[in-house]
């Protein structure tokens, strides 16, 4: 470990929560240097939905390798890039009767959404975009002065600018649709906000503590965008690829987005890889004007391909998820009611689920005993009070169940500790835990 502590830069973060050294994953499992065996309910935090080196994929990407596949090729036309696009088309777009442009931009999620924003602003001519309460959309500066994390937001160095924030859904209680604020402040020449390019939404706020927005109030999102002119950006980049029981996070509330941004498990395999979907109207671009050395990624394209045709050919492997999201809701309820004293909460939906413990303390102690005990599983939320259950969806069922298990163990601890020594405990020196 000491190599880490002497040349890597203190912004590490995950390598704070699992200090060990890995080397080795397979499916759902991550292995240690040591041998020891974790279950990974963090999985890349939403890149590994297809679960670590897929063999499936492996495969395809080893005979690709093989052959002296193009690894590199700028934007330039490859083969692996046109069956890829073939493959979207066809098994993804078409099926759902989605109609858009492909802009392969640079390989982060954050860049994506950059294009994104720089898109909307071009083609309407306004700078302003609207972004909600909890919203995270990457740290580069256009996404960023979109995300509300101050965490993130105080590392820019200036101010960030561009961006009104209004409340997400259930943000200010249940029984207020918040997208009646944004009409209202849209409607209102006066309302001192300015009129704008876009309007950015994640469907389910996955870093901002797994907030679902309701089908209703996306299709009024989208209703309220509509009439006021105002594009909408779904970013989809953590909530997509199957993550909530649908290829698109957004299909149950039957919307068609202006532009969709997706990356994460787009390329199946861990692989950077990033798109922009956007209605053909609103393809402004000029040639290069977006540009990146890493603009699409063959060995992802190869990758991404094999992934949409294993599990996207029909809707088997999406049923599945939402079988296992059932599973997941009815076990993570069974654990706040007999835990939670009437504080705790489930959040969100299919595959993409968590507790909110109320004390980012409470959902640290419980996560860090987790992993003491075998399973990598992260926390989000302002105060990372929510703990994110984010497995891979290709888990088997024994393994799903015996992760929440693992989860629901260490919540029993966590909450009998807590009720008999009120004062804090510093879990990383506690001995007792050590599996
Ligand atoms: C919804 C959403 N948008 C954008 C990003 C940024 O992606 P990246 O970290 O690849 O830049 C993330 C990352 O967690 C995300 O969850």
């Amino acid at each position: 470990m000491k190599i880490f502590d002497e040349i890597e830069s203190e912004v590490q973060s995950y390598a704070r929560s699992f200090p060990r050294v890995f080397h080795r994953a397979q499916g759902e499992f991550l292995y240690d240097e040591e041998g020891n065996e974790y279950l990974d309910f963090l999985a890349g935090a939403g890149t590994l939905n297809y679960g670590h080196n897929n063999p499936l994929f492996k495969l395809k990407l080893l005979e690709y390798i093989e052959n002296d596949g193009i690894s590199h090729g700028l934007d330039l036309h490859t083969r692996a890039k046109g069956e890829f696009l073939e493959a979207f088309n066809e098994k993804i777009l078409k099926p759902r009767d989605m109609n858009y442009m492909v802009q392969f931009t640079g390989p982060t999620g954050t860049n994506s959404v950059e294009a994104a924003l720089k898109l909307a602003r071009n083609v309407t001519g306004r700078h302003n975009v609207i972004a909600f309460t909890n919203g995270f959309h990457g740290v580069s500066l256009g996404a960023l002065a979109t995300t509300g994390n101050s965490h993130h937001r105080g590392a820019a160095g200036i101010p960030l600018g561009g961006c009104t924030r209004v409340p997400f859904d259930g943000y200010l209680g249940e029984d207020i649709d918040t997208t009646g604020y944004l009409d209202k402040v849209l409607s209102d020449s006066s309302s001192g906000v300015d009129k704008p390019a876009a309007v950015i939404v994640e469907t389910v706020q996955g870093e901002g503590g797994i907030n679902a927005a309701s089908m209703e109030w996306l299709k009024n999102l989208d209703k309220v965008c509509k009439k006021h002119n105002v594009l909408l950006i779904v970013d989809d980049i953590q909530a997509g690829c199957g993550r909530t029981g649908t290829f698109f996070s957004f299909e149950e509330a039957g919307i068609k987005p202006d532009i969709i941004t997706l990356s994460k498990s787009l390329s199946g395999y861990g692989l950077p890889f990033a798109v922009v979907l956007i209605s053909p109207e609103l393809d402004h671009w000029k040639p290069g004007e977006h540009n990146g050395t890493f603009r699409g990624n063959n060995l992802a394209f190869v990758t991404a391909k094999a992934a949409i045709d294993h599990y996207w050919s029909n809707d088997h492997f999406a049923a599945d998820v939402r079988r296992k999201g059932a599973y997941i809701s009815r076990r993570l309820q069974e654990i706040v009611d007999k835990y939670g004293d009437g504080n705790f909460t489930c959040r969100g939906r299919g595959m993409f689920q968590g507790i909110n413990c109320i004390s980012g303390e409470l959902a640290g102690a419980i996560t860090h005993r987790a992993f003491k005990n075998g399973l990598i599983i992260e926390t989000s939320g302002a105060d990372d009070q929510v703990v994110k259950l984010l497995c891979p969806l290709v888990i088997s069922d024994d393994n799903l169940k015996r992760g929440i298990d693992i989860l629901e163990q260490a919540i029993h601890e966590t909450c009998a500790d807590n009720a008999r020594i009120p004062e804090e405990i510093d879990y990383f020196d506690d001995e007792r835990l050590i599996a």
